[in-house]
């Protein structure tokens, strides 16, 4: 049988879908698996078997028995999915232009050239240890993994950099330069000793003794969501309420981040805010799903739960999974077809596992 087209389904009302969802997902049983990410929209998010921060779900991918693993989420993580599952098991992505805009500001062959530039100033390979964040196409976690290198999530940067350095005295951090400073701040690293590298630029835009004097030279890439948020507004909540607290990912830009009263990942600031006193208030710096649900979840115990920025920051990519993708996807699954498979070619997963087991291993 071939596969139904996405054209009988990209009409379909949302309600609809709802039902074929919920009656696809029962004729699979068991033999499929929902990994849904914090971000995802209420109406995908409700069907969850398991949810997670980039970590956690790398993990329960690792884990699982199901034979299809459906991704609720982007591209590079359904490729980690694919990478630490078995190889007869699928994992599938319900809609392939789910990617993230922060993965696309590195790719291999700006990563090469940097690491080629770096070559011709120093014994590159004896200086550095490149750091992949988890938000990156599989073939620079496979750069990584070739070159003793490692992956890091927004949860484990401290613990991944820490053996980084114990590798070798300098880091190549990519792609987000945010992620990248904050971490290197936690680690008593000064900022006049992490350098931005602007892969648009002959050698990053730097002189051979700014990098011979960095210890971290730091990807110039970003997160779109993220960089909305500003202190001011840390500034104006905390002159309405000085009892609030606030909380940030590490994607947002370090003056947001040192004014937070918490910094982490989308797993951390889920369980701070769920395990806080009753009646606390709280500003959130990240994707606007997660902060509405959040807020929705921890009302009941009189918690307020306020998004930092006035503008509406979502993730339009995680978005593009919806209830018309998620319906095509699972009923077809149900008639023995697997769309949208992501598969990771075996010389690039070889490597970029490699990467990924140490990340594992050291967190
Ligand atoms: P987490 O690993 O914290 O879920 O972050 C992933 C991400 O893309 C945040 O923008
Ligand atoms: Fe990528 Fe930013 Fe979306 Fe996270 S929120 S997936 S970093 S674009």
């Amino acid at each position: 049988m071939s596969a139904l087209s996405f054209d009988a389904y990209s009409g379909l009302p949302d309600a609809e879908c709802q039902e074929r969802i919920r009656a696809a997902r029962a004729r699979l049983g068991k033999a499929a698996v929902l990994l849904c990410h914090h971000y995802q929209r209420a109406d995908i998010y409700q069907h969850a078997d398991l949810t997670g921060d980039s970590l956690k779900l790398a993990r329960l991918a690792a884990q699982t028995d199901a034979p299809h693993i459906v991704f609720c989420g982007v591209h590079f993580m359904a490729e980690v999915a694919d990478i630490l599952s078995r190889p007869q098991q699928t994992t599938l992505l319900p809609d392939l232009a789910a990617g993230c805009s922060m993965a696309d500001m590195a790719n291999l062959a700006k990563v090469e050239r940097c690491w080629r530039e770096l070559s011709e100033i120093m014994a590159v390979e004896a200086e550095f240890t490149p750091v992949t964040y988890i938000n990156s196409a599989a073939d620079l976690k496979a750069f990584c993994g070739r070159h003793g290198g490692i992956v890091c999530t927004s949860s484990n940067a401290g613990a991944i950099a820490e053996w980084a350095f114990a590798q070798r005295p300098k880091l190549l951090f990519f792609p987000d330069q945010h992620l990248g400073r904050w971490t290197g701040h936690k680690l008593g690293i000064p900022l006049e000793a992490m350098q931005m590298w602007d892969p648009d630029l002959p050698l990053g835009g730097l002189t051979p003794e700014a990098i011979t004097q960095a210890k971290i030279l730091l990807w110039k890439g970003h997160c779109a969501v993220h960089q909305m948020f500003q202190k001011s507004q840390i500034d104006a909540f905390r002159a309405r309420a000085s009892d609030a607290l606030v909380i940030a990912h590490p994607e947002c830009n370090f003056a947001v981040c040192a004014a937070a009263d918490y910094v982490g990942s989308t797993e951390l600031i889920v369980k701070t805010i769920k395990a806080a006193p009753a009646n606390t208030r709280w500003l959130v710096g990240t994707e606007l799903n997660l902060v509405e649900r959040l807020a929705k979840e921890v009302a009941p115990e009189g918690k307020t739960v306020q998004f930092m920025s006035n503008l509406i920051c979502m993730c339009s990519t995680m978005q593009r999974i919806d209830p018309q993708h998620l319906a095509w996807t699972l009923e077809n699954l149900a008639a023995g077809e697997a769309v949208n498979p992501i598969v990771v070619p075996e010389h690039e997963a070889e490597p970029a596992r490699a990467a990924l087991e140490r990340m594992l291993r050291v967190s």
